[in-house]
């Protein structure tokens, strides 16, 4: 619910289309989702590095990180997770005005929620990419430890065990983060921008 009635928009002479003029690359959204350990941080990451060389202004929203800060005051209930997903979203959003390839990782577990994400967004801006790795790899992998005490019941609602995870029924990637190696993520995802005009073919 929009509480401020009484303010105007602002428009900037400095435009996105003049930031991506001088960046030379078009901005836009890259919204990695999938289970915890699923590989949403790694890819985006690999994937940022992989722009960074080539020329390209990026930043990666993690779910971990943003949780210390802009969402510190968020758990996981649904209408935490609904309301940590509505700021990322309008934080990815602004990095696109500002001419940048934002690349959030977060579980993002509800469709609805990233619906409403994609609906911020102009069509072709918002990139959906889906970090496929099945529940029983990503607890079996269990980096931070949190699957083993999710079922001990120490951790409540959590995504897989405790708590839906709603996979994209129609994302622009599927990525077998479960069984390709890291370059051919990457590799994958590097295609679709250049498919979609994000970032030009190589001369
Ligand atoms: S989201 O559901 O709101 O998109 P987000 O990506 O920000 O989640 O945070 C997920 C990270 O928080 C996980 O990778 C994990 O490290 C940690 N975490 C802590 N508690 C939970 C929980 N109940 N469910 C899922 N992840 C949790």
């Amino acid at each position: 619910m929009n509480k401020n009635t009484n303010t105007v928009w602002h428009h900037a002479t400095v435009t996105r289309y003049r930031r991506e003029q001088l960046n030379n690359h078009r901005s836009a959204a890259l919204w990695f989702t999938g289970l915890s350990g699923a590989g949403k941080s790694t890819l985006a990451h690999a994937v940022e590095e992989e722009l960074y060389h080539l020329g390209c202004r990026t930043f990666v929203l993690d779910g971990d990180n943003v949780r210390h800060g802009l969402c510190s005051d968020l758990g996981f209930s649904t209408e935490d997770r609904t309301e940590n997903i509505r700021r990322i979203a309008e934080m990815a959003k602004l990095l696109t005005e500002a001419g940048v390839i934002a690349l959030t990782a977060f579980i993002s577990p509800f469709r609805s929620d990233r619906e409403r994400a994609r609906n911020l967004f102009s069509h072709g801006d918002f990139i959906e990419i889906y970090c496929q790795a099945p529940l029983e790899l990503c607890e079996q992998r269990d980096v931070k430890g949190l699957y083993r005490r999710a079922r001990a019941g120490e951790v409540k609602e959590f995504t897989g065990i405790s708590s839906p995870y709603e996979p994209p029924l129609n994302p622009e990637l599927v990525v077998a983060t479960d069984s390709l190696p890291l370059e051919d993520c990457v590799a994958q995802v590097l295609t679709l921008l250049r498919v979609r005009e994000v970032i030009k073919q190589p001369e």
